[in-house]
């Protein structure tokens, strides 16, 4: 008989998985479903990056193992990129690791760094695959409420003294995922003061880095002083290279928290195919001019949805950064009940704010990562559902 260990039993359920399955289920049925509920990057990576992969791909040096952390090219790629993108100086040998994906450094973290029965500071809402390296270390967590009338960011002085003391590690992630908040210098400022008065260490999932509106570029937590006394950046290049299938990022910043990482990866990985590491690179060290066209074309599809909700009376207000929008939902519904009534009633699919987090109820999540003329559809078919009807005649 086989029986799956304890472990891979307390593992968290994938919430998603059930909108996922609903989705096709609707598709299946023939029906023409505007999927807003995913986070999956629309467009391709561009051409010289896909180019850089295939002229490296046919080098047979990039057949062989290549080193365990990485290969040298990658580490100096970012280290040279946070000196000319956010002027901070990263030791390309100690201060940076090689992630397949950054949700796998967000999972090794814990493991990493704390012992059994210890705590962490999560957001709430927040990213949930957070919750699977709580999992996997058995480690417990607090929540830090994320509430739209602070912009979306926590407030230290409100968390309890028993809190702060036992918070070993807190992960916080701006641009942010649901909410779309933006964080500001004064903010990471006062996360660095936070972490060294109550010891604890900081990883700043940057994984919206590149996104941010209205002119505004979102900050960098290592731009802050001191930060890399505390804590740590995780920068993915899924999301502003569209490179999410090619699963390559990196972790940069406090060299005993790069090297708690690199440790376990030493034990778990080989490091990542030389020639995607190669390509990245390349994506790193080249014209952003891409980065900048992705981020206008996010701007532009966010403008339309706010411009058409306002028009048909539904209140939502603009995302400051990321590709997601976080709108509250009407009365009487709950998250979930407005979600699973949107993918019935007008073939929209939606992620019910519930599932980040016990914050994110009164919400849902909608992705930018469909046309304008798609998101302008999805809105009029919301407008035919006639929920806001009152407020237009006002
Ligand atoms: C907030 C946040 N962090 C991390 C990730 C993981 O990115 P990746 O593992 O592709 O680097 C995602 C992906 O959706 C995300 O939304």
């Amino acid at each position: 008989m086989i029986e799956f260990s304890k472990k891979l039993q307390q593992l968290p359920q994938q919430f998603f998985a059930a909108l996922v399955n609903k989705v096709n289920e609707a598709l299946v049925e023939g029906r023409d479903v505007i999927n807003l509920g995913q986070g999956n990057p629309d467009q391709p990576t561009p051409a010289h990056i896909v180019e850089a992969l295939q002229i490296a791909a046919n080098d047979p040096q990039t057949h062989k193992y290549s080193p365990f952390r990485g290969i040298a090219e990658l580490k100096q790629a970012a280290a040279d990129f946070y000196k000319r993108e956010y002027n901070v100086d990263i030791d390309p040998a100690t201060e940076v690791a090689v992630l397949g994906g950054t949700k796998i450094g967000l999972v090794e973290l814990p493991l990493g760094l704390l012992n059994p029965g210890d705590y962490m500071l999560l957001p709430d809402p927040g990213y949930p695959d957070y919750l699977s390296g709580v999992a996997l270390a058995d480690v417990k967590f607090d929540t830090m409420p994320l509430q739209e009338e602070n912009h979306f960011l926590p407030d230290y002085e409100a968390l309890s003294a028993d809190i702060k003391q036992r918070a070993k590690l807190m992960y916080l992630n701006y641009p942010n995922n649901p909410t779309g908040g933006v964080a500001t210098h004064e903010f990471f400022e006062q996360t660095v003061q936070f972490a060294k008065e109550n010891n604890i260490a900081v990883a700043h999932d940057f994984a919206y880095g590149a996104i941010g509106f209205d002119g505004e570029r979102p900050p960098s937590f290592l731009q802050a002083p001191g930060a890399k006394e505390v804590g740590i950046e995780l920068y993915t290049l899924s999301k502003s290279y569209n490179m999410a299938g090619w699963r390559i990022g990196f972790a940069v910043g406090n060299a005993k928290m790069i090297e708690a990482i690199n440790i376990i990866q030493d034990h778990l990985f080989c490091s990542q195919f030389p020639a995607i590491q190669h390509a990245a690179a390349v994506a790193l060290n080249e014209e952003q001019a891409c980065v900048q066209e992705l981020r206008a074309l996010y701007e532009r599809r966010r403008n339309v949805l706010v411009e058409e909700a306002h028009k048909i009376g539904w209140e939502i207000t603009a995302p400051k950064g990321s590709f997601f929008a976080w709108l509250p939902v009407p009365a009487p519904y709950t998250s979930e009940l407005f979600a699973d009534y949107l993918l019935e009633r007008a073939d929209i699919a939606v992620a019910a704010g519930n599932g980040f987090g016990e914050y994110g109820e009164g919400y849902i999540r909608v992705g930018l990562l469909v046309g304008e003329e798609r998101l302008r559809e999805a809105i009029q078919r919301v407008a035919k559902l006639g929920l806001f009807a009152e407020t237009v005649l006002k």
